[in-house]
């Protein structure tokens, strides 16, 4: 059995923070940050707006676009570091879709690879679990865990979310042609934002342990990174694993029509692309406009630039995500 990717969309917040905007609240200027970088501005969440909302939104355009039922999705699976429940987002998504057939939504917590993971998983349950169409959602709000007063992180973050739909069909219709996925928990202490330990009364149980009681509120703190380690990580892993995926695929790298990479950074890309020998024009990016979004980057870029006509459909797309865990991984598409 195949699976092909049938439908796409986006969402991002209104609200628009340019570096300009920022230089306002921490010691940076426009220069710095986009020569950097590549970002000039990034979308926030703010007041009503809501991560879950966003994901809906993205999530009706790719249904529409593929023409598509929310009632016939039997799967959503929701690429997600920020969830709006601890438990996991999923299946508010799926209540909102109206999808009435109650089908399995779940969260995949993995960074910015969490969409390329998504994928996968997406292609897994089809092939081997009898999924007939899948919602994969990639969807951040990292500015709700970034400290806005340091300026070595705050300027690389913004929210938003992007879906696809990923459906069975026969093999030689497949669209996913083969994929390489990896993580490196050494790598964790270069780019984490962990759980707080909460300071708690000390009481002794019945067996003799200590207990904190009671447990009072619990959070994570602001994202921790190493932008060098992280940058050195992600130019040296990344075309590893595009290479890998092709080779698994028997495709050589003059197959790639597109080059889609987690939208990080400018240097990140352009290194990655220079490594593989993938021209610019050949290369997606709409950096610029919404800064790094985590799982949402690769889908809100496919979006926009299937959208624009740039990708059409037959054409083969190799797709890369990386970040915390650390986590990374790729795969060889058509769309
Ligand atoms: N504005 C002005 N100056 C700044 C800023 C800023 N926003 N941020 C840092 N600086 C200063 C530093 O204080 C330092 O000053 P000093 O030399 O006086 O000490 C100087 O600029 C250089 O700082 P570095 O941190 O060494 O800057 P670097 O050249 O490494 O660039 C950057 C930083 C852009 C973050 C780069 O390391 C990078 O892109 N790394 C990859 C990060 C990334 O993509 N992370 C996301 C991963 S995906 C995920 O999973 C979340």
């Amino acid at each position: 059995k195949g699976c092909k990717l049938v439908g796409c969309g986006s969402a991002a917040p209104t609200l628009k923070v340019s570096n300009d905007d920022l230089a306002k609240i921490v010691d940076t200027s426009d220069e710095w940050i986009s020569v950097r970088t590549g970002i000039r501005n990034r979308r926030v969440l703010s007041g009503k707006d809501s991560l879950t909302t966003l994901a809906v939104e993205a999530a009706r355009k790719a249904l529409e676009m593929a023409q598509v039922e929310a009632d016939d999705v039997d799967l959503v699976l929701m690429c997600t570091s920020t969830p709006e429940d601890l438990f996991g987002s999923a299946p508010q998504i799926q209540k909102a879709l109206g999808c009435k057939r109650n089908p399995l939504a779940y969260d995949i917590t993995a960074a910015c690879s969490g969409f390329v993971l998504g994928l996968v998983s997406a292609a897994c349950h089809i092939r081997g679990g009898g999924f007939q169409n899948v919602l994969v959602i990639g969807a951040d709000s990292l500015s709700r865990y970034v400290d806005w007063t340091d300026r070595g992180t705050c300027i690389l973050f913004g929210d938003a979310a992007g879906a696809v739909l990923v459906q069975a069909c026969d093999s030689e219709e497949d669209g996913l042609f083969s994929f390489d996925l990896h993580s490196d928990g050494d790598g964790q202490r270069h780019l984490n934002a962990t759980v707080k330990q909460n300071e708690m009364d000390d009481v002794v149980g019945s067996n003799g342990s200590v207990l904190g009681f009671p447990p009072r509120q619990s959070s994570y703190s602001c994202i921790q990174m190493n932008g060098k380690e992280v940058f050195r990580f992600a130019v040296q892993c990344v075309p590893q694993s595009i290479e890998s995926a092709l080779e698994k695929a028997g495709l050589p790298r003059s197959s790639i029509d597109w080059l889609l990479l987690h939208q990080a950074n400018r240097r990140i890309i352009d290194a990655v692309a220079t490594r593989l020998e993938v021209p610019p024009e050949r290369v997606i990016s709409n950096l610029e406009n919404y800064g790094n979004t985590s799982a949402a980057s690769i889908p809100l870029a496919l979006d926009e630039a299937v959208r624009s006509g740039k990708v059409k459909a037959g054409h083969t797309i190799a797709a890369a995500g990386f970040g915390a865990g650390l986590t990374w991984g790729s795969a060889i598409v058509r769309w």
